[in-house]
């Protein structure tokens, strides 16, 4: 059976493991709709095939992804629940078993909130993270507004949204963010190692622990993203949401200063 893949996107089933990775370094990664449709597919058709046992995000070196597209945020608004992002989004949040993640570099805005929804995480040393939603004028999505505060705390999770700043690999292992973080040049072999542990478990006690690690949240975390995703559309069609992206478009600074 074929994966979905295309230029900047691909995935590939190996020894029970389907990986799917990012390939667009022109861009940082960038996830623009095309590839948000690709790994909703991808992750579907995992679901559904027994011999995938888990299913793990790579980007590429230095470079996890630098979040959404966001020309694609300014040309194309569309972030609502049929959109390719919501579709991605409900995929990665309903997916049955294990969901990994192996961050080597940036991972900013839905770099960083799909880990939120991953059950194990690991990073490289120079790996960093950022949620800059508010930066951009937008609000937190993928119900990181509910499950960022129960991972890290409310304080930080505060400061990781109002401030939006870049924070290190340590500071998202100490907030317990990610599990591990290796050397850059170990991740690689350190994570197939890890993984290759987890296809070796057994496949129907690990989806059942999966379960019943997330059913006391399951049904507020679908409550929680559609909540979001109502605000974050019409931030995104918003003034703030505007002067942000007109100002990364510009390579300039953002002026907020007239707005109320
Ligand atoms: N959407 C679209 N293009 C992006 C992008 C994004 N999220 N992130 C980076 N790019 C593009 C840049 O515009 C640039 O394109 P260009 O060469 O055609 O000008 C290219 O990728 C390289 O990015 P650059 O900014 O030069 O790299 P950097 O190493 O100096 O900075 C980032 C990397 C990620 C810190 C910076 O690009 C950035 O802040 N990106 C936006 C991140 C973001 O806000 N994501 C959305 C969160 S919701």
């Amino acid at each position: 059976m074929s994966w979905p893949c295309t230029d900047h996107v691909t995935a590939a089933a190996e020894d029970r493991v389907l990986r799917i990775r990012l390939h667009r370094p022109e861009k940082k990664n960038a996830i623009t709709r095309d590839m948000y449709a690709t790994m909703a597919a991808a992750i579907v058709q995992a679901a559904d095939d027994s011999r995938i046992r888990v299913v793990l995000f790579e980007g590429l070196p230095g470079c996890f992804t630098a979040g959404n597209d966001l020309a694609d945020f300014l040309n194309a608004p569309d972030a609502g629940t049929d959109s390719p992002a919501g579709r991605f989004l409900q995929a990665v949040a309903a997916f049955p078993k294990p969901l990994a993640a192996a961050v080597t570099g940036l991972a900013v805005g839905i770099g960083t909130t799909l880990l939120l929804h991953c059950d194990l995480v690991w990073a490289c040393e120079s790996a960093t993270f950022q949620m800059p939603f508010v930066n951009l004028g937008l609000v937190p999505e993928f119900a990181s507004s509910l499950l960022l505060p129960q991972l890290v705390g409310q304080r930080r999770a505060s400061e990781m949204l109002m401030l939006g700043q870049p924070f290190d690999a340590a500071a998202a292992r100490d907030a317990g963010l990610v599990n591990e973080v290796f050397p850059d040049e170990h991740l690689a072999e350190e994570v197939n190692e890890r993984i290759r542990r987890l296809t070796d478990q057994p496949p129907a006690a690990l989806r059942q622990t999966k379960q019943l690690l997330k059913r006391a949240w399951q049904a507020a975390i679908a409550e929680q993203m559609q909540i979001e995703l109502d605000v974050f559309t019409k931030a995104l069609a918003g003034p703030e949401a505007r002067e942000a992206l007109q100002a990364f478009m510009e390579k300039r600074r953002p002026d907020f200063s007239r707005f109320e």
